[in-house]
């Protein structure tokens, strides 16, 4: 028996890997976080699967449905949305399950920052603008920050944020962020990236607040850098002709090849 924890993606029922797809099929009981993870997803089940939502569920009575299916040595299929390396709460239950023994696999999915980029068409690296990408949060009612990860020392880098759960505090993320990237650094909300009701507003640090809409009240991710202007960067050395590399060398005498 196996407790197989799927990252269920972003929304849309075909951004889930073939074996998170398969695994599903293939168990007997499965828990899904209903708060995120779409009906959609649970078609993969096999007929006859246990389905049971977590969403109003506590981590006790979560455990408990994993020992039961354990002791009847069923394996579990375990979804939770976007990756699961990511505001998942995986960890608490893996902890969990290594205290009792109970195995586990780990499938990952599509996180919500890769659903939003696509749906932006957007890369969030671009060469001369920003070469990091900050997955972040700011404070909610249950989830205090650890000192030091501030939106102001993180825009101190003038990376990319991905800034996540922070919707509804959307004017402390702008006034947090101003300072360091200014009024006309590029932003854009993505509202439930690939659900058919997504919603994408770009704007700026200064105007995005007066663009926002009252349907947008949760499950948004807020993008803020300099690479969303898409414009102002360099090319890449990786496609340049004249760039020596260890798959398209410029000299095989001089034999200098760089990855
Ligand atoms: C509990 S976290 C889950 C993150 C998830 N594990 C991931 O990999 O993205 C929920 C937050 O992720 C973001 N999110 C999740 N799904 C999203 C989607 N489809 N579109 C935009 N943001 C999403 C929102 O910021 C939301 O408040």
């Amino acid at each position: 028996m196996t407790v197989h924890f799927i990252g269920a993606g972003p929304g849309a029922p075909d951004l889930l890997t073939l074996r998170g797809r398969d695994i599903i099929a293939a168990c007997p009981v499965c828990l899904y976080a209903g708060s995120l993870v779409p009906q959609e997803i649970l078609g993969h089940c096999s007929p006859g699967t246990r389905v049971i939502n977590t969403a109003p569920l506590d981590l006790e009575a979560i455990i408990t449905e994993i020992r039961k299916a354990h002791d009847a040595g069923q394996d579990v299929a375990r979804l939770h949305s976007g990756d699961l390396s990511v505001w998942s709460a995986m960890g608490e239950q893996l902890r969990r399950l290594r205290e009792e023994d109970i195995p586990f696999s780990v499938t990952p999915g599509v996180p919500s920052f890769a659903a939003a980029a696509a749906a932006l068409g957007t890369e969030l690296t671009l060469p001369g603008l920003a070469q990091s990408v900050v997955l972040t949060r700011t404070q909610g009612r249950a989830s205090p920050m650890p000192a030091g990860e501030t939106l102001t020392n993180f825009a101190a880098t003038g990376a990319t944020l991905a800034v996540h759960l922070s919707i509804h505090n959307l004017d402390g993320v702008v006034n947090e962020l101003t300072p360091a990237y200014g009024p006309d650094c590029p932003v854009a909300v993505v509202y439930r990236a690939s659900w058919p009701d997504q919603q994408i507003i770009r704007a700026t640090l200064g105007t995005i607040k007066a663009m926002m809409n009252d349907a947008i009240d949760r499950t948004a991710l807020i993008l803020v850098g300099p690479a969303l202007s898409q414009e102002g960067f360099d090319e890449s050395c990786l496609y340049s002709t004249h760039y020596d590399r260890r798959y398209r060398p410029q000299s095989a005498t001089e034999g200098s090849t760089n990855e």
